[in-house]
């Protein structure tokens, strides 16, 4: 890779465009930042204070205090964690707040920078060279997430997980400010039927791709 590439990857929850951007970066060699963190991140800091996550004034001291030193916290990977994470992302404040640390993040990788979230190619980096669309049926998605809750030993029944989803897609998608939605010159990819490798190959290829013309 010889110039500086942005490649922006955007999808619902459980799509599998987290286990698709570390690989793309571990395999370009570039560094991966998952926005989804920031906002979980966020949630816990005002929950953390006792706040309520709808404060708009306690949400914003929490997102302009993001500390990037605790994005590896293990508590921030579960449901209750990505639901409080879509209540407060619906703040624009909050988004607001959390901008400048993405895109300084994009400008400051020297030879490019793959980062996944909701906006990414329609907002963050709406100049991203490549955007990337990755989605799956619910029930796929839902299937993955189910499975990923019974290797940590959390009972929670497929139904409930299916609901959950479907909960905070809606809430993602239909936020005033900048839902999840395929921007317009976004490469689609459906990985319903395809297992990690298979989307991977798919993806990598159509990057190569861009990366020639
Ligand atoms: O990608 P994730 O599941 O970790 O994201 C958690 C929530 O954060 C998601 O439901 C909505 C919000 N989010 C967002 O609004 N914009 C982003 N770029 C990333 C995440």
């Amino acid at each position: 890779m010889s110039r500086k590439w942005i490649i922006a990857i955007d999808g619902p929850a459980a799509s599998g465009k987290g286990t698709l951007a570390r690989r793309l970066s571990e395999h370009i060699g570039v560094p991966y930042l998952d926005t989804g963190l920031l906002y979980r991140a966020v949630a816990r800091d005002v929950l953390a204070r006792g706040e309520n996550l709808e404060d708009v004034a306690a949400s914003v001291v929490a997102a302009k205090a993001i500390d990037a030193g605790t994005l590896g916290d293990l508590a921030l990977r579960g449901p209750l964690a990505g639901d409080a994470a879509s209540i407060i992302a619906k703040i624009p404040e909050v988004r607001a707040a959390l901008l400048d640390y993405q895109r300084d993040f994009a400008r400051a990788a020297e030879r490019g920078a793959i980062l996944d979230g909701r906006d990414i190619g329609t907002v963050v980096c709406p100049d991203a060279h490549i955007k990337i669309f990755v989605t799956a049926s619910d029930e796929a998605r839902a299937r993955r997430r189910h499975l990923e809750h019974q290797g940590r030993g959390e009972p929670i029944p497929y139904e409930r997980v299916l609901e959950d989803l479907r909960r905070r897609d809606a809430r993602d998608s239909n936020r005033s400010i900048a839902p999840l939605e395929v921007a317009a010159d976004a490469l689609l990819i459906d990985t319903t039927e395809l297992d990690p490798d298979q989307a991977f190959g798919v993806v990598l290829d159509l990057i190569e791709k861009r990366m020639q013309k």
